[in-house]
């Protein structure tokens, strides 16, 4: 079986937040930020747009990309921390934005490792049925969910959404191949890195105060040290599997939260810089939407070319983490 993602889009929100303006917030540094994160800019979602409209102008950018109309689709899938709502999905939010057909519409949760875990999960649909069209979404507003007080939190995060559409026989067009995916978790971390209320161990109360906990909070330096073990963990172990060296690989799209963590990875895997691909420091961490964003941005920049291997990783809370191996 083979599987073909035939279009990739994205989409990032006009409002652009420097490191000087979140100086006004909280008491940090252009200096600091860039340092310690590579992060200069940032894409901040309107007040009206949630994770569904983000998602909708990505799908479309990928749509057009893939020379698709929503009613060629057949499934959606929509890798999300921050939905709509609790209920229902956002990706029927998307369905009905998208004027798509009464198709299987559904949100995973696997925070930043959203869009790999999506794609795999497509790919067992695509198994299923191989003339499938499964739009698969990254889209994130993580600027909900974070306390403006706090500074190791609230100056990480971007908006933004990253899409593709996964078919198996008689594909559109071919972008490229989906080769292989390994996909990790482990669970005794969770604590680590959390939005800790409103959900059902913690539930909001009628007229209870909106207290820290409803945002997001981490414990930045163990995620940092779980991020490097893990990923270069984790695309090791696929590069093995397929027979590859890191020499092999023409490009690296790891998850984008840090160039540190970046440099960090792909130094232990010896990939060499002119292989990676980052844009953390124009969109800051957005969370499931990096990764497709990144590989979307790389495509349309010219930096895939045919013929090529790329190489995606991703890390995420859960902990969740992944690689997948495409061929362009
Ligand atoms: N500005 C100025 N100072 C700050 C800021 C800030 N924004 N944030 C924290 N500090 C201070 C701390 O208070 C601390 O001060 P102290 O020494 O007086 O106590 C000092 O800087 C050092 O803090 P650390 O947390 O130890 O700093 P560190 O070097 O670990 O960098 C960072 C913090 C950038 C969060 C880093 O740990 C990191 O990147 N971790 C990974 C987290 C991440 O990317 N999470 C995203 C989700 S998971 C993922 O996507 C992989």
């Amino acid at each position: 079986m083979k599987y073909v993602l035939e279009g990739l889009g994205f989409y990032l929100p006009e409002k652009l937040v420097s490191n000087q303006e979140l100086e006004g917030l909280v008491d940090t540094s252009d200096e600091w930020i860039t340092t310690r994160t590579g992060i200069r800019t940032r894409r901040y979602a309107a007040e009206n747009q949630a994770v569904s409209d983000l998602a909708f102008a990505a799908s479309q950018a990928a749509l057009r990309d893939a020379g698709l109309t929503p009613a060629d689709l057949t499934h959606i899938l929509v890798a999300t921390c921050t939905p709509d709502m609790q209920l229902p999905a956002s990706a029927c939010f998307l369905q009905r934005l998208l004027g798509a057909g009464p198709i299987p519409s559904f949100d995973l949760q696997a925070a930043c490792s959203g869009f790999l875990y999506a794609l795999e999960v497509a790919r067992g649909l695509v198994n299923i049925q191989s003339d499938a069209h499964v739009l698969v979404v990254g889209s994130e507003k993580l600027t909900s969910h974070l306390n403006f007080h706090d500074r190791s939190t609230c100056i990480l995060f971007g908006d933004g959404a990253g899409a593709a559409v996964l078919t198996g026989s008689h594909p559109r067009q071919e972008r490229c191949e989906v080769l292989d995916i390994i996909l990790r978790s482990d669970g005794k971390m969770a604590d680590l890195l959390r939005i800790h209320s409103g959900g059902s161990r913690f539930p909001f109360r009628l007229g209870q105060e909106v207290s820290p906990e409803a945002f997001i909070t981490m414990q930045g330096r163990e995620v940092f040290k779980h991020a490097v073990r893990c990923m270069a963990e984790v695309a090791s172990a696929l590069l093995e599997r397929n027979g590859l060296l890191a020499s092999d690989i023409d490009l690296f799209i790891p998850h984008q939260a840090n160039t540190r963590i970046i440099d960090a990875v792909a130094s232990r895997l010896k990939i060499v810089e002119d292989r990676i691909y980052t844009n953390v420091q124009n969109y800051g961490n957005t969370s499931a939407a990096s990764v497709p964003i990144a590989l979307a941005e790389a495509w349309q920049q010219g930096r895939i070319l045919p013929g090529q291997k790329v190489l995606l990783c991703s890390f995420g809370a859960g902990f969740t983490w992944g690689a997948a191996l495409l061929q362009f």
